[in-house]
């Protein structure tokens, strides 16, 4: 059992999402252990309707809706973020469902601050629909992959993934399903790294101070 983190050392995090927001639960949940290193103090939504707003509510943390459609531009949007993020005092930002692309400015201003959760394992299957598309492909391993936010989409310094099986009768759903469960269990994890000043970056490669990663990944098994 480790020892509460001070309070004033919990990283600040703002979560930014689009929808029903799982992933911000499961970091809703490790929050809520005063011995997690990061403290959840926004949440943002690009859409009103979005379930994470209510789950965030649930869990006492302050919500904010920044709708892209009401800015003249990419800049405006992005600009109204920073000052969100900014005015509660985040340090860190997650995103988390979060179907915004932002401009290489605002990544600029928070480097190496800025983690993304991604259903593939990258530097495989960037973009929209990549579970379908990975059945599609034949891929017999698929996953999630948390990684650090660059200009580039879905490009930055992989942190950490996870891996499951493409079973023979997936569907885009189950393969989703399987996939998310283990999104769940990444991020929190990614975080309390990056929070507590475990990662380390060099160039495109980021690594993690004491993680080990063991063992083969064979699917199908023989
Ligand atoms: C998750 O599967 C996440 O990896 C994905 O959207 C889903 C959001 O679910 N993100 C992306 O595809 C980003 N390119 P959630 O709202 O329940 O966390």
């Amino acid at each position: 059992m480790s020892a509460p983190v001070a309070p004033d050392a919990r990283k600040r995090v703002g979560v930014l999402i689009s929808g029903r927001g799982s992933n911000l639960q499961s970091l809703l949940d490790a929050a809520a252990d005063p011995a997690y290193p990061a403290e959840i103090a926004l949440v943002i939504s690009n859409k009103a309707d979005a379930y994470g707003l209510v789950r965030a509510r649930e869990a006492g943390v302050a919500t904010a809706v920044v709708d892209h459609k009401a800015y003249a531009g990419r800049d405006a949007f992005d600009a109204a973020i920073d000052a969100a993020l900014r005015d509660a005092g985040c340090e860190l930002i997650c995103l988390a469902g979060f179907m915004r692309i932002f401009t290489p400015g605002f990544v600029n201003r928070w480097p190496n601050r800025i983690l993304n959760i991604h259903p593939s394992l990258l530097p495989s299957f960037t973009g929209l629909h990549v579970q379908r598309r990975a059945i599609e492909a034949g891929a017999t391993i698929a996953g999630c992959t948390v990684h650090i936010v660059t200009p580039d989409l879905d490009a930055g310094p992989i942190l950490a993934q996870a891996a499951v099986p493409v079973l023979a009768d997936d569907t885009e759903a189950s393969l989703s399903a399987r996939i998310l469960a283990q999104e769940h269990r990444l991020y929190p994890a990614a975080l309390a790294w990056l929070a507590s000043g475990r990662v380390r970056v060099d160039g495109n490669r980021a690594t993690v101070d004491g993680a080990t990663a063991d063992g083969v990944l064979l699917s199908p098994q023989p």
